[in-house]
C-alpha cells in the first residue's frame, strides 16, 4: 500500500524508529558539544606532558569517533523524517537555521581541538562558557520549535527568497 503522499506504508511505519535514532544521536551530539569545551578547558600548558597527551587524545577521539559521527547520524535521520513526515513548515526552516548555528559551533570546537594539538604547551584553551552557552541556547530553541511547532506562517520573507528567479548557475557548460 502507498500512502496519500506517495510513500509506501511500510516506510511510513518506520517513523518511530527514525525518531528514536534521531533523538539518541542528537543527545550524544549535543551532550558531546557540551562536554568537549569542558575537556578542552583542562588543556592547561602547565600540566605534565603525559597528562597533556592523555587530554589531547581523549578530546580528539571524542570529537572524531563519537560526536561527529553522532551529528552525521542525527542529520541523516532528521532529513529522512522531513520526507517521511512531509513537514515543510516554517517552524522546520527556523529549526534548520538553529541547526546550522549548532554545526558552526561544532566546527569551531573542532578547530580549537586542532589548534591546541598543533601548538602543545603554548595554546591556552578558550573559556568553555561561550561554546556551552551557545550550544544550550541553540538546543533549547530547537526543542521549543520542534515540540511546540509554533505557527510561523505570518512571518514574511523577502520576495527573492520565495520566488523562482529563473537564473542559471554560474558554470560554463562543457562542450
Ligand atoms: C539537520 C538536522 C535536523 C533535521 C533535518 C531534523 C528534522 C526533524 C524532523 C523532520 C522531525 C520530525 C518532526 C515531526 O514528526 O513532527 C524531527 C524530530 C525531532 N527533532 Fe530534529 N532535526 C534535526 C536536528 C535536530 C536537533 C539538533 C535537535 C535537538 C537539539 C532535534 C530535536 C528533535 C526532536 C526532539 C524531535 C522529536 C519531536 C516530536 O516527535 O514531536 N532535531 N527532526
Amino acid at each position: 500500500m502507498v500512502s496519500g503522499i506517495g510513500i509506501p506504508d511500510w516506510l511510513v511505519a518506520t517513523v518511530p524508529l527514525w525518531k528514536a535514532v534521531h533523538i539518541i544521536a542528537l543527545s550524544i551530539w549535543c551532550g558531546g558539544l557540551i562536554v568537549l569545551p569542558m575537556m578542552l578547558a583542562l588543556h592547561d600548558p602547565a600540566v605534565s606532558p603525559g597528562d597533556y597527551r592523555i587530554i589531547r587524545h581523549s578530546t580528539h577521539l571524542t570529537y572524531t569517533m563519537v560526536v561527529t559521527p553522532a551529528a552525521v547520524v542525527a542529520v541523516i535521520a532528521g532529513t529522512w523524517l522531513i520526507f517521511l513526515r512531509q513537514v515543510f513548515e516554517p517552524w522546520l526552516f527556523a529549526k534548520l537555521a538553529l541547526v546550522a548555528a549548532l554545526m558552526a559551533l561544532h566546527a569551531t570546537i573542532g578547530h580549537v581541538i586542532v589548534r591546541i594539538s598543533e601548538a602543545p604547551g603554548r595554546r591556552r584553551p578558550p573559556s568553555p562558557y561561550w561554546p556551552i552557552g551557545g550550544v544550550l541556547a541553540c538546543a533549547t530553541g530547537i526543542l521549543v520549535l520542534v515540540l511546540a511547532k509554533p505557527d510561523l506562517a505570518g512571518l514574511s520573507f523577502p520576495h527573492w527568497l520565495v520566488t523562482p528567479q529563473g537564473r542559471q548557475l554560474p558554470f560554463v557548460p562543457s562542450p
